[in-house]
């Protein structure tokens, strides 16, 4: 049974209605360390939104928050337009996933996923059809019967999914869910749970710190840094227009120089690092100082680089009048990403460039050849250090 014919059975639907998610001034300390530093955030009902950051960043605080496994020092949780901040995990209608699956090693699989109905004094028969729907739905049914020992990492991942979603949650929390898997598994699970989050339609809030899987499944990233969000928007909002220097890093590479403004019209902004000149059109946030010297970053992203083999080989001393979006350098290092070639290119300013070109470009490859390594004035986006 598909699970579209699960949720055409009106007499047990799987989901409760999806639950908008609204947090306000959020925020929480551990003595005098900050992990959720004044977030604030609005998710639609039946939404699936990464929160995407650096270990440490607070999103696993965050999760906790919105579940009631801590209390908030400031700030409102609302869920579906109720306030739950002062409730308990169990009164709130969200359930979590957690990284550790956190099953209990001595029930079977069926027991593990009906404790929390159990608990609740749901009526037997209940449980049994609510069981059966959630073990259907993760497509586990076969496994019911075994403990959790008895399962391999995938198994009990969908297990610990499956006995969050019994429960019908109006926002399902996931913090790094996939993490002990190796990666094909991993990428298989992804395609599953955002298959699984568009038909039954509940809201999804999904902790992870690997970029890439925050870009695949998410509707929205929140891109976090110290507590903070630094950034929310979709895929290619964060990927295409990232609003700071911390946010071009952490979302993909970036080829970033430190310099200052040499010059600043409607053209665009000039920037001078200690081996190159800079010249950017792309329109700057409004943080960027239009003076000169202001100090900033200039970042280049790999795949705007291009590389040819150099006209006057061997220019391996400082250039001092550099020219514009371009530079000469040896070619440090090759390697092969499916179908482009990542190189290396170092500077004589001790620059390290970083190219990601198609293979059909036919760059050079020679290692130790002089190379020089080009972008365009769009490709050049300015932050503030
Ligand atoms: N119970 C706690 N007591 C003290 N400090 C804590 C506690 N829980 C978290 N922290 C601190 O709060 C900050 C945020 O932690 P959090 O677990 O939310 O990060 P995270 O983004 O989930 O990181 P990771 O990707 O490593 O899981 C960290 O500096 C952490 O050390
Ligand atoms: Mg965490």
């Amino acid at each position: 049974m598909s699970i579209i014919d699960l949720r055409a059975d009106a007499d047990a639907p799987l989901a409760s209605a999806p639950g908008s998610l609204q947090l306000r001034s959020l925020t929480k300390a551990y003595g005098t360390a900050v992990a959720v530093d004044n977030v604030s955030l609005t998710v639609q009902a039946g939404e699936f939104l990464s929160l995407l950051g650096p270990s440490g960043c607070g999103k696993t605080t965050t999760l906790r928050l919105i579940g009631g496994f801590e209390f908030p020092d400031d700030g409102s949780i609302q869920i579906s337009g109720r306030n739950v901040e002062n409730l308990p995990p169990h009164k709130r209608p969200v359930n979590t996933v957690f990284q550790a699956y956190a099953l209990f090693p001595h029930m079977k699989v069926a027991d593990n996923v009906a404790y929390g109905l159990r608990l609740s004094g749901v009526p037997k028969a209940e449980i049994a059809d609510r069981v059966s729907l959630a073990l259907d739905m993760v497509r586990m049914t076969a496994f019911a019967a075994r403990k959790p020992a008895q399962l391999s990492g995938g198994q009990q991942q969908r297990i610990a999914l499956a006995r969050a979603l019994v429960n019908r949650p109006a926002v399902l929390l996931l913090d790094e869910p996939m993490s002990a898997l190796d990666r094909k598994l991993r990428e298989e699970m992804q395609v599953e749970l955002k298959l699984l989050q568009r038909e039954l339609g509940t809201t999804f809030i999904f902790v992870t710190h690997d970029q890439e899987e925050a870009l695949s499944m998410s509707d929205r990233v929140a891109v976090m840094k110290d507590g903070r969000i630094e950034q929310i928007g979709t895929a290619s909002t964060v990927y295409d227009s990232p609003e700071s220097a911390f946010v071009a890093g952490f979302i993909g590479r970036q080829n970033s120089f430190p310099g200052t403004i040499s010059s600043f019209d409607s053209a665009g902004v000039s920037v001078r690092t200690a081996g190159l000149s800079l010249h950017s059109s792309r329109p700057t946030k409004g943080s960027v100082p239009a003076s000169g010297g202001a100090e900033v970053t200039a970042a280049i992203r790999p795949e705007s680089v291009t590389v040819t083999a150099a006209a006057l080989p061997g220019a391996t001393a400082p250039v001092p009048d550099a020219p514009v979006n371009a530079v000469t350098g040896t070619l440090l290092g090759v390697s092969e990403l499916g179908h482009s070639l990542q190189l290396v290119i170092h500077t004589p300013n001790d620059d390290q460039i970083l190219a990601r070109l198609p293979r059909a470009a036919n760059p050079p490859t020679e290692l130790g050849s002089t190379v020089t390594c080009s972008w365009s004035a769009d490709a050049v986006r300015i932050f503030t250090s």
